[in-house]
Formats: C-alpha cells, sequence, structure tokens
C-alpha cells in the first residue's frame, strides 16, 4: 500500500469517526471487508483458526484478533475517544432568543478552541420503537448547526490573553434563534434526523442520548509541501486507523489483537475502559482455561499506541533537548521511569529492532526532569493482565485541541511497523 493511499483512508477514517461510537462503526466495516466475523459476547463462540474475528462492547470499544495461539499472542493497543463537548441530558437553555444547549467538558479539552467554530451534533440515540422494544442507533448531522462565538475583545480586554474558560457559563452553545411562533423541541430535531438517517427505525420515542459536539472543518494535508495532517481527534484516531490497517495487511499466520478502548481520556475506569474487564474476558475465550491462560499472557506482548508530544519550535523549552521527537521522524518510544508509561528496556528493544530491521526512523520521548508526566492504556493494560508491554505514538502538536497537527509520515511508518510486528518478526 502506498503512503497517498493510506494517507488519504486516514483523512477519511477520521472525518467519518466523529464519535467513539462511528469510529468503531468504521473500524467495524473495514475489518467485515477484510473478511473478519463480527461475535457477539453473549454467543457462545466457535472459532477457526484460519479467520478474523472482531468484538463490540458498548458500541464504542472494540478488540478484532486473528487465530489463538498458546504461543501468545502479538497485541496493539489504543484508544477511540477524544476530548470534547458533550450535550448534557437536559441541555435546553432559552435566553434573549437564543436556543442553546448545556454542554458538559469530557476529558481534558482545549476550552477556548471551541469558540467560534462551525460545529455539527452526533453520537448515539436510545430509543423506544414502535413495536416497544428499546434500541439505539447512531446519529451524525453533518452541518454547522452549532456555535460558540467567542465574547468580543471591547468587552473583555482579557480575551486572547488568558484561556482560562468557566465551562458552566462561557460554553453553551447556541443552535438557533426563536422566534413568535416557534415551539422549539430538541427531541423532535433528533427524531427527524433519526428517521433520515434510518429509514427503518420505527422511532415511537426518544429515551436517552450519547450525543456530543464537534468540528465540521475537515482532516486536511496542510503547510507548502502538504507535510503535515491538520484535523480533529489525532489523538487518538490516527493509532486506530494505523492498527486496524496493520492488523488487516498482515500475513495470516501469527496470533494477534488489537483493542480500541473507550474512556481513556476520562481515566479508563469503565466496563469498556482498558481498566476494565473487556480485553481479559476476550484473550480468557481465546485460551484453555487454567494454566494454559498465564502461559498465553506469558509468551504475549503488548504496544499501546497513544500519541506522542512533538517538539513544538516556539516553546522548546517545554521539551527535554535531548528526548523531544521530531514530526516526520519516526514513531516515538515513550519512556518514563515512574511507570506513566509501561516501556521497559527489553520491550523498547524489541520496538527499537522492528524499526531497524524495516529501515524506519524512531525516536524517543521523556518528559522534562521538573514536568509531570502524561499516561495512556499501556501502563493500565500491563496492571490488569500482566502483559509485558510498551508505549509509543505518532509525534504531534496542539495535543487535545479541537484542531491537531501530526507529519504525515509518521502514521505510514507505523503502519509498515506495525503490520512487521503482527507477523513477521520472529526475534521476540
Ligand atoms: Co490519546
Amino acid at each position: 500500500m502506498e503512503e497517498a493511499q493510506f494517507t488519504q483512508g486516514m483523512l477519511d477514517f477520521i472525518q467519518r469517526a466523529t464519535t467513539p461510537f462511528h469510529a468503531v462503526q468504521a473500524m467495524a466495516e473495514m475489518l467485515k471487508t477484510s473478511g473478519f466475523k463480527r461475535l457477539l459476547e453473549g454467543d457462545a463462540w466457535n472459532l477457526r483458526s484460519d479467520r478474523g474475528y472482531y468484538v463490540i462492547r458498548n458500541d464504542s470499544s472494540l478488540i478484532a484478533f486473528r487465530k489463538c495461539a498458546s504461543q501468545g499472542m502479538r497485541m496493539a493497543g489504543t484508544h477511540t475517544d477524544s476530548p470534547c463537548l458533550k450535550i448534557k441530558p437536559d441541555p435546553i437553555i432559552i435566553r434573549k432568543t437564543f436556543f442553546q444547549l448545556g454542554l458538559e467538558v469530557y476529558g481534558s479539552a482545549i476550552l477556548d478552541a471551541w469558540f467560534d467554530r462551525d460545529l455539527s451534533i452526533a453520537g448515539r440515540i436510545t430509543y423506544l420503537s414502535g413495536d416497544r422494544k428499546i434500541r439505539s442507533a447512531l446519529i451524525d448531522f453533518k452541518k454547522p448547526l452549532a456555535v460558540i462565538p467567542r465574547l468580543a475583545v471591547h468587552l473583555n480586554r482579557d480575551t486572547g490573553k488568558s484561556s482560562s474558560v468557566n465551562a458552566q457559563n462561557e460554553l453553551p452553545a447556541i443552535l438557533f434563534q426563536i422566534f413568535d411562533c416557534d415551539t422549539p423541541d430538541f427531541k423532535k430535531m433528533l427524531t427527524i434526523q433519526l428517521r433520515q438517517e434510518h429509514p427503518d427505525c420505527n422511532v415511537a420515542s426518544i429515551l436517552q442520548w450519547d450525543l456530543l459536539l464537534y468540528d465540521t472543518q475537515s482532516p486536511a494535508l496542510v503547510g507548502y509541501k502538504e507535510n503535515f495532517i491538520a484535523g480533529a481527534r489525532l489523538d487518538n484516531l490516527i493509532s486506530c486507523y494505523t492498527g486496524i490497517k496493520s492488523l488487516i495487511n498482515s500475513e495470516l499466520q501469527r496470533s494477534c489483537l488489537l483493542v480500541c478502548n473507550n474512556h481513556e481520556e476520562v481515566g479508563s475506569v469503565s466496563s469498556v475502559g482498558a481498566s476494565g474487564p473487556f480485553l481479559k474476558s476476550v484473550l480468557e475465550r481465546l485460551s484453555e482455561p487454567g494454566e494454559a491462560f498465564h502461559r498465553m499472557i506469558d509468551h504475549s506482548m503488548m504496544i499501546s499506541v497513544d500519541n506522542a508530544h512533538g517538539v513544538h519550535p516556539n516553546y522548546i523549552y517545554k521539551y527535554d533537548d535531548n528526548h523531544g521527537p521530531l514530526l516526520n521522524r519516526g514513531p516515538v518510544i515513550k519512556i518514563n521511569s515512574n511507570q506513566r508509561y509501561a516501556t521497559d528496556s527489553k520491550t523498547a528493544a524489541c520496538f527499537r529492532y522492528l524499526c531497524q530491521k524495516a529501515g524506519l526512523p524512531v525516536q524517543t520521548f521523556v518528559v522534562r526532569s521538573d514536568m509531570a508526566c502524561g499516561s495512556t492504556i499501556g501502563p493500565l493494560t500491563a496492571a490488569a493482565i500482566g502483559v509485558k508491554t510498551l508505549d509509543i505514538g505518532v509525534p504531534t502538536l496542539a495535543m487535545h485541541s479541537i484542531r491537531e497537527l501530526a507529519g504525515r509520515y509518521d502514521a505510514y511508518y507505523l503502519f509498515k511497523i506495525l503490520r512487521d510486528y503482527f507477523d513477521l518478526a520472529k526475534e521476540f
């Protein structure tokens, strides 16, 4: 697969994957097209060793795997969620003719980046159908229908000087203006959208939702030489896409698995998060009971893939001189002696070897010694199932902004390396 084709596919995926639900749906379609079969957790599994399978939990986390062997699984992990603004359960606010929605902050979003953007709404609706069944379906309005205007500089001389935003007061989004004869009904708007996207849904009444706002600006190649990818949710959809592509494109020889967890941005403690039981319960079903499971774990390895901090040229003092990764200079091994990353010298060596063998560049990130370090699903997965793990990712700028920036070549390098990891390398 050529770089241009891979990168265009990634931009299309990011555009589609506006919520964790849509990310899982898009990944499931890619897997299905490649011959993977869906398994339901509530059914008995009769697995064949010559094909791939995938499992979805709560529409927002996914595990795909191929073969299941006592010699261990080559595993990779990513997350499907990104920081965003979620619509509250009773969101309606009406002030000065404006119909607004109250919003909850999901994860550590950079709030002032959400001002003055053309926003849309997407997510999952759970409803009662005409035949009195509770069902769920995904919707995505795909058009700019909400805005959060910034306060004019004349009314606040600190505008642009400080990034402290009061999330309760300043974030309610404007959907439209109400005129005299209007009787605004948010649920009716959702019902119309639901019927439009799912003509067979037979919706009687909407019961609840998981809806969020997203920026409608498409991801794009930017820069004079088109060396960069700008877009929303690059953390961590780049890794989801790269993980799925490498799994699909590796040969059918080795037991391997990709887990894409929801809720990383809010601490991972949930039934679908990396601190929950999803991965362990799937692995247990792939193994004979008892000792065999522990043998499989001992022979397995996990690469946790989540974006890394690339060096920002305007803030180089924020990085360790020798451990600040550059954009387009290869994936990054993340190391932290306080175990905020799960990497150790053995697992890092394996990854470094894979890069060397493929003739591809690799970099290392260590946070400045006078700063606290972020974390990700690597240490949580390692602690939950005891598998040897390392943390890596492509370098990015503006992490958690509404529009992040990555190098265009790093994901393609990572794709090639993960593909080899899933299949070819026999040295570890
Ligand atoms: Co992330």
